[in-house]
């Protein structure tokens, strides 16, 4: 196994473009055609609710210079999981692996499908919310449509993913061109006592903020890849630099043009907004928008599909994960197995979940991950000052995200603990619960071995060698 995965990990092919392509092609995708009522129905004003947007840019621009150093010092692909094994060690690695798998990756997936539906469903249904039944049948056919299609072959949804980052970079750019012309106009009334009943509770900060920050998810997406990309050194820190400064920048121009067109109230209310924005300028061209945000919900769905393989592959070659969820089918190189499982969790996070609660729990579970990497970076900074540091950025970068990665964890559950944030957390510490017997005493090893090569039979997957 490991002389295979030594031979993937020279093949670096992913250039500067790519690599950027990469981070913004993620990032962009369900939220910002879906949190922008959420952030300001819970902060309460719209000047708030784009001090939000951009604090969020802020933060994530501050972490991934973090990754960025993390990236050149441990040069292994794998993202927040390679870091925290050689920072915190397997128990942790394998919780956050754990997590990953079964909940925070299939979140996701469920997420942004059923942001998918809510578009392509709010055209017929101009006066009211659809049915809630139809959005999720809606949703769970693009789940199942997308992990087909990934199953089948690579290079097919590689070319859909170009197709749709270019679809959703021009629906921004119509949204904010449109909000400019407003604007031009002279359209700022909403923009008048634009901080009036901001509320300023720390749970509705922390709730805006997670909802803001799903939109910006995936600015970590490079590091899952390091070992293909040409020249991390300097390639990571600029494909960083550009790629989330551009998404930032767009984002807020984006809620800029919402909040022109439309007045608090409308925005509040809308189940869609980039529906009711196109109704509101585009007139009968309206359902454009909404074929717009349908495709980028689309192609971010088939992104997350394609690089969760990865993280699944790095962890079974540390015996985190049990081998058959790293192999690929033979002939199409797919990694069919994770594709399939996680199409299966995510059809059952479906049944239950609404996309703001799936969001609110994807950040809270995210974010607890991303500060305990930060502080193996700290770790690092203080205990091996000597390692190789092509890249590298000031102590108090990491510190102040770690503080606000912290305040992000705790600021829901102090302010108003809901009973489901206990859930989670003990959802996570089961980790360790499995890790003890299976991973660290390797109970019943047979039991799975038997059951490999029962589902590679079936699935027709091998170890994988080329291009997962
Ligand atoms: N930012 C994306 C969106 O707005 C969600 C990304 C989900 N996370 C991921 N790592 N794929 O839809």
């Amino acid at each position: 196994m490991d002389d295979k995965t030594q031979k993937l990990s020279l093949k670096r092919e992913v250039g500067l473009v790519g690599a950027i392509s990469l981070i913004g092609g993620t990032m962009i995708g369900s939220g910002i055609f879906m949190s922008p009522q959420t952030v300001l129905y819970t902060i309460g004003s719209p000047g708030a609710s784009l001090v939000v947007w951009a604090c969020c840019g802020v933060l994530v621009i501050m972490a991934s210079f973090c990754y960025a150093e993390l990236g050149t010092v441990i040069t292994e692909s794998g993202g927040e999981y390679i870091y925290i094994l050689r920072t915190s060690g397997p128990v942790v690695a394998f919780m956050l692996i754990f997590s990953s798998v079964l909940f925070v990756r299939p979140a996701g997936v469920t997420g942004i499908a059923l942001s998918f539906a809510q578009y392509v469903v709010a055209p017929f249904y101009p006066e009211c919310s659809p049915p809630v039944l139809l959005v999720k049948c809606v949703a769970a056919a693009a789940i199942i449509t997308l992990a087909t299609v990934n199953c089948l072959n690579v290079r097919f949804s590689m070319s859909v993913q170009v197709f749709f980052m270019v679809a959703k970079v021009l629906a921004l750019a119509v949204i904010i061109v449109g909000g400019v012309v407003m604007l031009v106009r002279g359209h700022t009334e909403n923009f008048e006592d634009s901080f009036e009943n901001t509320n300023l509770g720390i749970n509705p900060i922390g709730i805006a903020f997670y909802q803001g920050l799903w939109s910006y998810d995936g600015w970590n997406n490079l590091n899952y890849v390091t070992e293909e990309l040409k020249r991390p050194e300097v390639n990571l820190p600029r494909a960083v630099m550009i790629a989330i400064s551009l998404v930032t920048g767009l984002y807020l121009l984006v809620n800029v043009s919402y909040m022109t067109v439309m007045t608090p109230k409308e925005l509040m209310s809308s189940n869609a907004v980039a529906v009711t924005w196109g109704n509101k300028v585009l007139g009968s061209w309206g359902w454009i928008m909404s074929v717009a945000a349908a495709l980028s919900a689309f192609g971010s769905l088939n992104g997350t599909f394609f690089s969760g393989g990865r993280v699944c592959f790095v962890a079974a070659r540390e015996g985190h994960m049990p081998d058959i969820l790293a192999m690929a089918h033979v002939r199409r190189l797919t990694p069919s197995p994770a594709l399939i499982f996680t199409t299966a969790v995510s059809l059952l996070v479906l049944i239950p979940g609404d996309f703001q609660s799936i969001v609110n729990f994807f950040s809270f579970t995210a974010w607890i991950f991303y500060a305990i990497t930060l502080s193996g970076l700290i770790y690092l900074k203080i205990k091996k000052p000597e390692l190789p540091r092509p890249y590298r950025v000031p102590i108090i970068l990491p510190i102040l995200v770690l503080i606000a990665a912290v305040f992000l964890v705790l600021a829901p559950i102090v302010d108003d603990p809901q009973i489901e944030y206990l859930y989670v957390t003990l959802f996570i510490l089961s980790g360790v619960i499995v890790y003890i017997p299976f991973i660290h005493y390797k109970v019943c090893p047979g039991l799975l071995d038997k059951l490999t090569v029962f589902l590679q039979l079936f699935l027709e997957v091998a170890p994988a060698e080329k291009n997962l």
